[in-house]
């Protein structure tokens, strides 16, 4: 049975339109885990947008479950995840201008670089995953730079429907055997939602499923009428 990772970028998102305290990505951590999160992903990006050093810090701290560390390879953010030391950190492609990752990592045009990066976060116990797209030569690659996780890339199966997402399905469910043969963890995420995500959580060695944006999606939802009316009893009671 798959396990679910929560991406609380989100929370972030909404407390730096402010540039204020509030939501709090730590507070919401722990909700998370109260509803049965198995581990607790944020994604530290080079521009600061959402998620800041002062959270992974304090959720290292106070998270229950697992801290997923998700980051571009570069100095800057190696030295920040070692001084952190979060249960394991996914290596994710970076670009200025997205407005979330966009597609997996080219784990062939940096190679050297890879090898020392992961080699570096496992000497200090660091367990360490590429998010990759559903493609045997990422894979292969995954395995010869020493990575222990792959994080398959959804969003391609997520966007498409019909036969063509059928097809996209196929490819993960054989990314995933062939991951698995090689002996490395895969875990998978993006675009994951309410109506798309059983068929890649019922993939058999599944480990698991990172989703961020549909559960504060959903949860802005489930939450919105209730906060309005306790700020419309305090307009209206005195
Ligand atoms: N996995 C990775 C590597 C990501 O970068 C993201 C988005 O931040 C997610 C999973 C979660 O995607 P979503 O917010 O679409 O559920």
């Amino acid at each position: 049975m798959a396990t679910l990772g929560v991406n609380i970028d989100h929370i972030a998102n909404v407390r730096q339109a402010r540039k204020t305290v509030e939501p709090d990505p730590v507070q919401f951590a722990f909700l998370a885990e109260l509803g049965g999160a198995d581990s607790i992903t944020v994604h530290l990006r080079e521009d600061r947008r959402h998620i800041q050093d002062r959270d992974v810090f304090l959720l290292k701290e106070t998270i229950k479950t697992k801290l997923n560390l998700e980051i571009a390879a570069t100095d800057e953010m190696l030295e920040i995840a070692k001084k952190i030391l979060p249960d394991y950190v996914t290596l994710v492609p970076e670009k200025r201008e997205e407005v979330t990752t966009e597609g997996g990592l080219d784990l062939k045009s940096n190679l050297q670089y890879l090898k020392k990066a992961v080699g570096n976060l496992k000497d200090s116990n660091i367990e360490v995953s590429a998010f990759i797209d559903p493609l045997g030569e990422q894979i292969n690659y995954s395995k010869e730079i020493g990575f222990d996780f792959i994080e398959l890339h959804t969003g391609k199966y997520a966007e498409l429907s019909g036969s063509e997402q059928y097809k996209e399905l196929q490819r993960i469910i054989e990314s995933t055997h062939l991951a698995n043969d090689l002996g490395l963890v895969v875990n998978a995420g993006h675009g994951l939602n309410y109506n798309n995500v059983k068929k890649i959580a019922s993939i058999n060695n599944m480990n698991e499923l990172n989703i961020g944006h549909s559960i504060v999606a959903r949860a802005l939802a489930i939450g919105l009428e209730k906060s309005v009316r306790e700020m419309k009893s305090l307009i209206t009671s005195n």
